[in-house]
């Protein structure tokens, strides 16, 4: 028997870092997935094989004994096998198109995969399941669905990132664009999950910088510009959330939120390069990405950093007429390409 799970890759349209110290982000899946199959052995061990390599350690180790790439997964083994005495082993096999290290919520994906397959091995899920079908139920024991995965993934990816904000894990679980608010939860807007359809009709174009970074390392570099900076440090916070959402004087809602509504690329353009001097000014950006920004700077409505910057990807929105002209300004050592989002979140089945 193997239960087999995927969950898709993120980007961040608003709000990275400072969605760390309490504002809020909006999120998009993208239609890049990693899948995670799992299955008892009678190895008396826990296998983890993936294209950074295999581990096999007996089934008595904790995660803190294995390389950091290979402990959320040895974690929720670790947590499964402890509350049921009769396994002899389990192997875990996680195969991912999502590049690794430049911002696609790689890490996350991977989190939330391996807790919906282990959950579903040892039965502590249905046989089959879509997370974005279960959202739009909304009741009962469904909910218990969710609040399993996402509190398995979150405890797995504290393993490698005690600070996550946690935004990237709920994308990655539900699929869709969401409006993520650490303390208010997650609304989704799009997708066959979505309480409201928000449309962004351009395209989103990930670039890679092929520099991989470290986002715990970028999330330290920030808390220290906000120790060293703490004013200014909260008035980005209110500027980014005021470029989200926040109301006029007669009362009207106005943000992107409302632009994505009205499906104005144009305003949701020019709010992301907006957010961008934002990532500028807490330091997460590099000369390399200031390039990658400005050389498409006469075909994109508005470019910017997605994830923890210091290297990994931007996203620029692009018309449909202005696409082919992309390799030219980019030159032929960045990857590029156009990402659809995905609806459907986490998946999982199990297969005799
Ligand atoms: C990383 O994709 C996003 C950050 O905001 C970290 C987090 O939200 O946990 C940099």
């Amino acid at each position: 028997m193997k239960s087999i799970a995927s969950a898709p890759g993120k980007i961040i349209l608003f709000g990275e870092h400072f969605v760390v110290h309490g504002t809020k982000a909006i999120l998009a899946a993208i239609d890049k997935r990693v899948t995670v199959t799992s299955s008892f052995t009678e190895n008396k061990t826990i296998k983890v094989n993936s294209e950074l390599g295999t581990i096999e350690v007996p089934m008595s180790s904790s995660h803190e004994e294995v390389e950091s790439e290979f402990r959320p997964f040895v974690y929720l083994a670790n947590k499964m096998i402890n509350s049921n005495q009769n396994v002899n082993g389990l192997e875990i096999t996680i195969d991912s198109d999502i590049p690794i290290g430049v911002g696609l919520g790689s890490s996350s994906a991977c989190c939330v995969a391996a807790a919906a397959s282990i959950c579903g091995l040892f039965k502590e899920l249905p046989s089959s399941g879509e997370m974005a079908q279960v959202w739009s139920r909304q009741i009962g024991d469904e909910k218990e669905e969710r609040e399993k995965i996402s509190g398995m993934s979150r405890e797995a990816e504290e393993t490698i990132f005690p600070d996550t904000s946690g935004a990237d894990l709920m994308c990655c679980q539900f699929g869709g664009i969401i409006e993520y608010n650490g303390h208010n939860g997650v609304i989704v807007f799009s997708g066959s999950s979505g309480s409201v359809s928000y449309e962004i009709s351009a395209n989103i174009l990930i670039v890679n910088s092929m520099i991989q970074h470290s986002t715990k390392r970028s999330v330290e570099k920030v808390r220290k510009f906000k120790e060293n900076n703490e004013k200014r440090f909260s008035e980005l916070c209110d500027l980014v959330n005021q470029l989200m959402e926040h109301y006029d004087k007669l009362g009207r809602r106005i943000g992107v939120l409302e632009d994505m509504i009205k499906n104005d690329i144009t305003a949701i353009g020019l709010k992301m390069s907006e957010n961008q001097k934002y990532l500028e000014e807490i330091q997460v950006s590099n000369d390399t990405l200031r390039d990658m920004i400005s050389s498409l700077k006469e075909i994109s409505l508005g470019t910017k950093i997605t994830g923890a910057g210091d290297g990994g990807c931007i996203i620029a929105l692009v018309k449909d007429e202005n696409l082919d002209k992309v390799p030219a300004l980019l030159g032929k050592d960045k990857e590029c390409f156009s990402a659809k989002i995905d609806t459907k979140g986490v998946v999982w089945k199990i297969e005799k």
